[in-house]
């Protein structure tokens, strides 16, 4: 299996360790979107879960192997029969399944988690491993904490979850400890010391606690590993996962040095982006590499200047490579439904006819309030549909708004809501205009909320840009998102925190059987 082949394959797990970050969960809908971009981009595998951690993540494992076709996708069990049937019975309609199964091997997960000595926990990894080629042929084994694992117990491991079947076996630095030389070097002695390492592929998964997650893959590539875990933007636990765009990027980059490279589709990186950015609410930083806003600006004059005699004098990469061209100026007022499907089409997005035709009545909408509309614009409409439309009834809507603030006055709303079909007006103070709003709509709704994060950006540039909102309301054990987007940023502040107030409603009616 290792080949010596130069090609190190791509294995996202955006919808698992990057969906299991606080704040990054998707809907069903999402997760599906995500999954097919992921599947134009060219990856060669996707995590879609972890079956057994709830109803939600088995549907979600289910629906994106139903939804993708030739792209392997891989489902997460610990080495726990129920996790194993639970990860099979998700990955049923997918065309190349594989079960990932996984077991911590550290001393210090040993001793103080799992209360287990070597020898058990080499006898579980095998018998995990087992049971899993027992459904699947393709089995990927992780030992947890792999880089502060003891390297002689690591290489018995590896060779042992081989020998059981393992067709691909992930060295993953967990906790985000390692260093590039060493991490290297651990992957090296591997190849060196584990008797059958030919019969798998390597594969690693490094997390970036201490900003290391794309050096520590890197150096593994070039000590042989050929599969990348990674996700999309490098969102993940705590500090993140080795981030996709980077470590596809800088291995097309540095061809000279890696002699290696990867199946992905570069243009479509700042697509996934987008969406992985869109559908979490996790920006990316302006100055992140490779999908940054300012990953391809130039400012400084000498910089200019030089870019403008000979391009490569300040660019290694160009902006067209990762799909990151300037926006194009798309349609406008006089533009049909064909053009309209088309561009979206275009950009990668897909909906059903119910929710097209609801896009297009505010594509049309927003072609009254704003001269130019851009790609962006677009994919804003599109992604509130999603986030609008996500199969729930709507308990409470928004029919009118009015707010009076201004220098010296007490911030004022007036809100009429229809809750539950019947039309109810209050009105609040607050400290600004939207916290009036929004203690109105509490007052309504009766709902106990906590506003723990409001993001706004302008969606293009321009002073009739659209804002969009996105924010996360807490209530009781309930921690929702929602974002919405309108010329007006008080209005779309208004819908945000009503798309996250239905879901809180709905989760407790659901709850109450209401
Ligand atoms: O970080 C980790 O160790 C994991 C494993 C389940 C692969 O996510
Ligand atoms: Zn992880």
């Amino acid at each position: 299996m290792s080949d010596g082949s130069n090609k190190v394959k791509i294995f996202d797990t955006t919808l698992r360790d990057g969906e299991q970050a606080p704040g990054c969960s998707m809907t069903i809908d999402e997760k599906i979107h995500v999954a097919r971009q992921l599947e134009r981009l060219g990856v060669d595998a996707m995590e879609a879960g972890f079956p057994i951690a709830s109803k939600g993540d088995f549907d979600g494992v289910r629906e994106v192997a139903g939804a993708v076709g030739d792209v392997t996708v891989a489902a997460l069990a610990r080495c726990v029969t129920n996790d194993i049937e639970r990860a099979a019975a998700a990955l049923e309609p997918a065309a190349r399944p594989r079960i990932h199964v996984f077991l911590a091997t550290s001393e210090v997960h040993r001793r103080h988690k799992l209360k287990k000595a070597r020898s058990e926990i080499l006898k579980l990894a095998q018998q995990g491993v087992t049971e899993a080629k027992g459904c699947c042929r393709d089995v990927e084994f992780s030992p947890e904490d792999a880089s502060r694992t003891e390297p002689d117990f690591l290489s018995d491991v590896v060779q042992a979850v081989i020998e059981a079947g393992a067709t691909t076996v992930n060295i993953p630095d967990t906790v985000g400890y390692a260093i590039p030389w060493h991490f290297g070097r651990l992957i090296s002695e591997l190849m060196q010391n584990v008797k059958n390492i030919n019969d798998a592929v390597i594969s690693v998964h490094c997390h970036n606690d201490l900003g290391l997650a794309v050096a520590n893959s890197l150096e593994a590539v070039r000590n042989g590993a050929r599969q990348v875990e990674c996700t999309v933007n490098g969102i993940g636990e705590r500090a993140g996962n080795c981030s996709l765009e980077e470590v596809v990027m800088a291995l097309r980059t540095r061809r000279d040095i890696f002699n290696a490279d990867t199946n992905v589709r570069a243009k479509q990186i700042m697509h996934a982006s987008r969406l992985v950015s869109n559908v979490t609410g996790m920006m990316v930083q302006r100055n992140k590499a490779v999908v940054g806003e300012n990953a391809f600006a130039h400012e400084a004059g000498i910089h200019q200047d030089g870019m403008i005699k000979e391009r490569s004098t300040y660019e290694i990469m160009a902006p067209e490579d990762v799909g990151a061209e300037k926006s194009r100026l798309v349609l406008g007022k006089h533009s049909g439904r064909h053009a309209f499907k088309k561009r979206m089409e275009e950009l990668g997005m897909e909906l059903d006819d119910r929710r097209f035709e609801h896009v297009f009545e505010e594509f049309k909408n927003l072609c009254d309030k704003k001269k130019q509309i851009f790609d962006e614009d677009i994919e804003a409409i599109v992604r509130e549909e999603l986030e609008t439309g996500d199969g729930g009834r709507p308990v409470v809507e928004l029919l009118n708004y009015h707010i009076s603030s201004g220098t010296g006055a007490v911030p004022t709303a007036t809100v009429e809501l229809n809750l539950r079909g019947e039309r109810i007006t209050d009105a609040a103070t607050g400290d600004g205009p939207i916290d009036a709003i929004y203690r109105t709509m509490d007052r309504i709704t009766g709902l106990e909320c906590a506003l723990s994060d409001y993001t706004i950006r302008a969606v293009t540039g321009g002073k009739d840009a659209m804002g969009e909102v996105t924010v996360r309301v807490e209530s009781g054990d309930n921690s929702e998102r929602g974002r919405a987007t309108s010329t007006d940023i008080v209005e779309a502040s208004a819908r945000a925190y009503l798309i996250a107030v239905n879901r809180i409603m709905r989760k407790i009616e659901d709850t109450h059987g209401d």
